[in-house]
């Protein structure tokens, strides 16, 4: 089992899309187990995107991601950090392939929607930008009460 973060950037609060995503990723059936919504300081984006700072493109996606707020959210299941890059497509909207969430709703490389962690040691260092070790809950899928 494996977690990953997920962000809804700006322009996913913005286009009133926090529902829609959201949808997607529990239709699919992975698990939330943190979510909140918080602005991006100049501070946390530097720490998020400690691999782009020195990229001529930082400046302007430091000015996006702290422009609104954003949703944080910490997702579980199996081989989860490669099914939601999967669900998320290409980088840059114009690219993304139709049927994920870039490719659906984004025409822009730079406000494309969503983030997710794309490997472990990012989901780890992420996941402990965004959330403390209280924030996470721990529950198991309890389906057939509900269902009665
Ligand atoms: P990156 O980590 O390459 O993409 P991804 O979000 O798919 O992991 O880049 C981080 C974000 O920076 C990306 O979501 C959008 C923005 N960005 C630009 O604005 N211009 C660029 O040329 C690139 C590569 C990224
Ligand atoms: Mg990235």
């Amino acid at each position: 089992m494996q977690r990953t973060l997920v962000l809804l950037k700006p322009d996913c609060v913005q286009r009133r899309l926090i529902g829609d995503v959201l949808s997607r990723f529990e239709t699919k059936g992975l698990h939330i187990v943190a979510m909140k919504l918080l602005q991006v300081t100049p501070e946390l984006s530097k720490q998020h995107y400690a691999e782009h700072v020195e990229k001529p493109f930082y400046p302007s996606l430091e000015e996006f991601i702290t422009s609104a707020p954003v949703v944080a959210i910490a997702l579980e299941g199996l081989e989860v950090i490669r099914v939601v890059r999967d669900m998320l497509g290409a980088t840059n909207g114009l690219q993304a392939a139709p049927g994920t969430l870039r490719g659906d709703y984004s025409s822009s490389r730079q406000m494309n929607l969503v983030h997710a962690s794309d490997s472990e040691e990012s989901a780890k260092r992420e996941l402990d930008l965004y959330f403390g070790a209280d924030e996470f809950c721990d529950y198991s899928l309890v389906l057939t009460p509900f269902m009665r």
